[in-house]
């Protein structure tokens, strides 16, 4: 197959985990007779140094005409603390999913056993848990009619989101939720706010009327308030859980965290364009430059990016190899053993590397 790959390495340890994202991507290439090209664009807060715009146009034009985009993290503090900056770098990310039609992000929260003991959570809650969830991306509060700080009549200051969603937002969604768990436990929860949100009402309606349609998928229908609950109670109940994109955002930080190291969770973005494939951890600006940073998100990424084009056995190589490496205790610091030796981001990326070329 012929792949061509949009790279947006962005900021922080971003180039870091992607340098060994594409090496893993190249090794799988060669094992499996693929030809990859690949194009680096520039996104986020380097982008805003070196063109004013955290996703330029000719970014744009590099993932459009892609079959694929690898994107790692963008962000740098130095826009953080600053709630007047004009332009910030999540800007970039923001802009592409709306440019790109990303509305589906797919995002698995999968237990690794051997790191269950990171977890916040006890043993016998966390180990075996294995969930999807599905989070809008291009619709609610992040999109919807905004009006940033500014002094009403009364000369009181005020600001606004708007959560809005239309049905066929919300329709393909849910429908992308049942397909999951089609392949799954045939088990959907529509997460909601629906006995406050009109937004959630239309969610919860729409969902209703499609259930049907899915007798092999057993629907059920939680607030998210006592879904954040059961995700530390019972993260096993989950098999695939479907939301908007503001609960989805708060959900899933608090998935990976159940799993014992954010540094491993990738994640794929998909719509009516070029699909993209990131980690769901960020740019880790403290990080940058150290060779500490975990690449296994990253590497995790492009195995679920083979597995977008239905190349099972690229992917699972890449899976195979990566528990290979947490099993010989090549892991980078922040989930290595006690004594355990020392392994950078380089490292562990070059033995995964050797690892899919010698098996
Ligand atoms: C994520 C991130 C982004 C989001 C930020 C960086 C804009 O937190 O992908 O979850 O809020 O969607
Ligand atoms: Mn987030």
């Amino acid at each position: 197959m012929n792949l061509k790959i949009a790279v947006l390495a962005g900021d922080g340890i971003g180039p870091e985990i992607m340098e060994q994202g594409v090496a893993v991507m190249d090794a799988v290439a060669k094992k499996f007779g693929h030809e990859v090209e690949y194009k680096e664009a520039l996104c986020g807060a380097h982008a805003i140094d070196e063109v004013g715009d955290p996703f330029p146009e000719e970014t744009f034009k590099v993932c459009e005409e892609a079959d694929a985009v690898l994107f790692a993290s963008v962000g740098d503090p130095k826009f953080d603390n600053n709630p007047s900056a004009k332009v910030r770098p999540e800007q970039g990310l923001l802009a592409m999913r709306k440019k790109l039609g990303l509305f589906a992000n797919i995002r698995p929260v999968t237990t690794f056993d051997c790191l269950v003991h990171k977890s916040p959570l006890k043993d016998e809650i966390v180990r075996g848990a294995d969930f999807i969830c599905i989070r809008e991306l291009t619709g609610g509060m992040y999109f919807g009619k905004k009006q940033e700080p500014q002094l009403n009549a009364e000369g009181v200051e005020e600001a606004l989101d708007t959560n809005y969603y239309t049905r066929p937002e919300v329709e393909r969604i849910l429908r992308v939720g049942y397909q999951y768990a089609r392949q799954r436990r045939k088990h959907l929860t529509v997460v909601d706010k629906a006995n406050v949100l009109a937004s959630s009402r239309l969610w919860r309606k729409v969902a209703q009327e499609i259930a049907p349609e899915y007798p092999d998928v057993e629907t059920d229908y939680m607030y998210v308030d006592n879904a954040a609950m059961r995700m530390i109670q019972e993260p096993k109940f989950f098999d695939v859980m479907v939301t908007e994109n503001t609960f989805g955002d708060i959900l899933t930080d608090e998935g990976s965290c159940i799993t014992g190291s954010m540094g491993l969770l990738p994640s794929a973005s998909t719509g009516s364009s070029t699909p993209v494939f990131e980690p769901i951890h960020g740019s880790w600006p403290q990080g940058k430059g150290l060779n500490i940073a975990n690449p296994l998100a990253q590497i995790l990424s492009v195995a679920m990016l083979y597995e977008y084009f239905d190349l099972k056995e690229e992917g699972a190589i890449i899976r195979k190899a990566v528990d290979a490496s947490l099993d010989a205790n090549v892991r980078t610091p922040e989930i290595q053993v006690e004594g355990g030796e020392k392994y950078g981001t380089k490292e562990v990326g070059a033995w995964i590397v050797d690892f899919i070329k010698n098996n």
